[in-house]
């Protein structure tokens, strides 16, 4: 086993999956049994009964009483009719059902010890902040407790951010592709997104400069890691170079951080560049699990009073137990196992992913949740829709697009199945009409 840093029970898992993966276990067949597995592997029969929870929690085994641990047919976890999903920008699951109801239990005591019997401010208690502002700092960037408020999801961060900025102008600049997510909330409060150019490492200074110059744009979108969908990071210079322009234009950046954890070029925020001018926006959607959406939003001061008072008037917030769940999950260690659970998993599938579709260099090489494959904006289209007849489904380049220009690659998101052997299936479907595709162009 390869000593990856990870807790030795998740390399036992990652053993027995890539043993799976690579055929030696086949969908049907009973693995070894825990002792054999313990022997082979050298490690103590506990870490592989952890080890097999943790698969059993992600669909690739089930235990059957009394006569072993058999591998799942759809072991990679793909939709009832066979086709994988490559379009959604979800981790898989690497969370043990012992440890969740570890988390479980803690969030029940906390939860129902919550004041007026749980009827609270649905931005988060002293103490669901504080868990998740001290988590925040411990592995990304500084905030403090009053600094942030809980909300559901980066989704509705996003929403109440560009809703507090609205009234300085509706234009919010961005790259030429961006979430889908985003684009919804702008147009949902009638502000309008226009790209910027950009290169590896973001946008592009001049351009930058120019479009605030023309635009009258106040608010820049930026998801500095792992740029949804084109895949880059900003490092530290740039991001100098581009919070010195918005000083200078008197502007504000939607700081989406919410890829941050995969960060490879430091640890430098635009929040900590210029907290006066950024709504930082995190959750642990990415990083954690969907499963509780819990989003955080960290505005300057001068704009929580109102951020606040538009989630009072929405009730639109996260649940008091959702949240006590997340800041259990945080508290028991959870959260930390599934960052480097996560990070560990993003390299081994992008290393997969590289190899099979033959991708020579890549703007975040050590670990990222999706790739981004620059082609024709036709032929992207028209991949995506071979692809989905093949059986994979990628998203539309089309969603993401900002401005008249359509998308020019396709995206890849290579965490969404819940095996690597489902993954490994799917690159070699899209490898197939790449390869096809070459031939007709010859
Ligand atoms: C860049 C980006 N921001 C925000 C979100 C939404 O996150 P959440 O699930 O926490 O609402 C996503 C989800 O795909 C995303 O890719």
């Amino acid at each position: 086993m390869a000593d990856s840093g990870l807790p030795l029970h998740e390399r036992v898992a990652q053993a027995v999956e890539t043993a799976i993966a690579s055929g030696r276990y086949r969908a049907g067949e009973r693995l070894p049994t825990h002792r054999q597995l313990a022997q082979q592997l050298s490690v103590s029969i506990g870490s592989v009964t952890r080890a097999i929870d943790a698969l059993s929690s992600r669909g690739v085994v089930r235990g059957e009483t009394g006569r072993g641990t058999f591998v799942l047919a759809q072991a990679g976890g793909e939709a009832d009719d066979g086709i994988v999903d490559l379009s959604t920008n979800a981790p898989p699951p690497v969370i043990a059902p012992h440890r969740m109801t570890e988390a479980s239990e803690l969030a029940n005591r906390n939860a129902l010890a919550l004041a007026n019997g749980g009827y609270i401010d649905l931005s988060g208690t002293d103490r669901q902040r504080g868990v998740v502002a001290g988590w925040l700092t411990a592995t990304r960037t500084p905030l403090g407790t009053d600094e942030i408020l809980l909300c559901n999801g980066a989704q509705q961060g996003l929403h109440l951010a560009f809703a507090a900025l609205r009234e300085r102008s509706t234009i919010i600049l961005t790259e030429s592709a961006t979430f889908p997510g985003a684009i919804a909330a702008a147009a949902n409060l009638g502000m309008t997104m226009i790209p910027v150019t950009h290169d590896g490492e973001g946008m592009e200074p001049a351009a930058l400069d120019a479009a605030l110059a023309n635009t009258g744009a106040k608010t820049l979108y930026l998801t500095p890691v792992a740029q949804n969908p084109l895949g880059f990071e900003t490092g530290p210079e740039r991001r100098r170079a581009i919070a010195a322009l918005v000083e200078r234009h008197d502007a504000m950046i939607v700081e989406d951080d919410i890829y941050g954890f995969y960060a490879a070029k430091g640890t430098l925020t635009f929040r900590q560049l210029m907290p006066e001018r950024v709504v930082y926006i995190s959750s642990l959607s990415k990083s954690l699990t969907p499963l509780i959406r819990l989003g955080v939003i960290a505005p300057p001061a001068r704009l929580m009073g109102t951020i606040r008072k538009r989630m009072r008037a929405e009730g639109w917030g996260l649940p008091p137990y959702v949240a006590e769940l997340g800041a259990a999950m945080i508290e028991t260690g959870l959260a930390d196992e599934a960052v480097v659970a996560l990070r560990a998993e993003a390299l081994a599938r992008l290393e997969l992913t590289r190899s099979i579709l033959g991708i020579g260099a890549v703007p975040m090489p050590g670990g990222t949740p999706h790739l981004f494959l620059p082609m024709a904006p036709i032929k992207a289209e028209q991949f995506a829709r071979r692809a989905s007849e093949a059986g994979v489904r990628l998203t539309p380049p089309s969603a993401g697009q900002v401005g008249e220009a359509p998308v020019a690659g396709l995206r890849i998101c290579i965490m969404a199945p819940r095996s690597r052997a489902t993954l490994e299936r799917a690159l070699r479907i899209l490898a197939g009409i790449f390869e096809s595709e070459e031939e007709v162009a010859v």
